[in-house]
């Protein structure tokens, strides 16, 4: 028997001040896009926004639907857009934020099961970094990448025999 260890280390901001302005601006955007969010049944507004090695920021939210199962998180939608718009860019961080009762949170949110299995996809698929942004009112953290979130990962080698 082996006993074996993981480790994956982040940053953790009290002040977001104290981030890069690219940070910044990438977190702002994130708020904007939680602004936007169709979520008439949880009322938690979520928004994600990606930034590509060029420069471009696209902005995605969730989109709640009647049938519950059928809404798309934040970060899905801004993925599904990024991998059918921007074929040819490269990701290079993302920044979540979320409002709760029109307000941010106080605790930084991080993304659902899926959706880190949806980042760790475009990160592989890249074959380079997508570092990620979660941001509250309290704190922001800063993993370096997606594959932090995402301990013993099954990916497409494991559909190898
Ligand atoms: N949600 C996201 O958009 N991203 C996450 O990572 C967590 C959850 C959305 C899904 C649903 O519309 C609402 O937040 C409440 O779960």
């Amino acid at each position: 028997m082996k006993e074996r260890e993981i480790r994956m280390t982040y940053r953790e901001y009290p002040d977001t001040h104290d981030l890069p302005e690219e940070d910044q601006m990438l977190i702002s955007e994130a708020v904007a896009a939680a602004s936007g969010a169709y979520a008439p049944y949880s009322r938690f507004m979520v928004g994600a926004a990606m930034l590509f090695d060029d420069g471009t920021v696209i902005r995605g939210a969730n989109v709640e639907n009647a049938a519950y199962p059928s809404g798309s998180c934040a970060e899905k939608t801004v993925l599904s857009y990024s991998v059918s718009n921007y074929p040819g860019k490269k990701p290079v961080a993302i920044a979540i934020a979320a409002l709760a009762g029109g307000k941010l949170t106080r605790e930084p949110v991080p993304p659902c099961g899926n959706c880190r299995q949806m980042l760790l996809e475009e990160e592989k698929r890249q074959g380079s970094e997508i570092k990620v942004i979660l941001t509250g009112k309290e704190k922001t953290i800063v993993l370096r990448n997606s594959e932090s979130l995402m301990p013993l990962h099954f990916t497409k080698s494991n559909l190898e025999p």
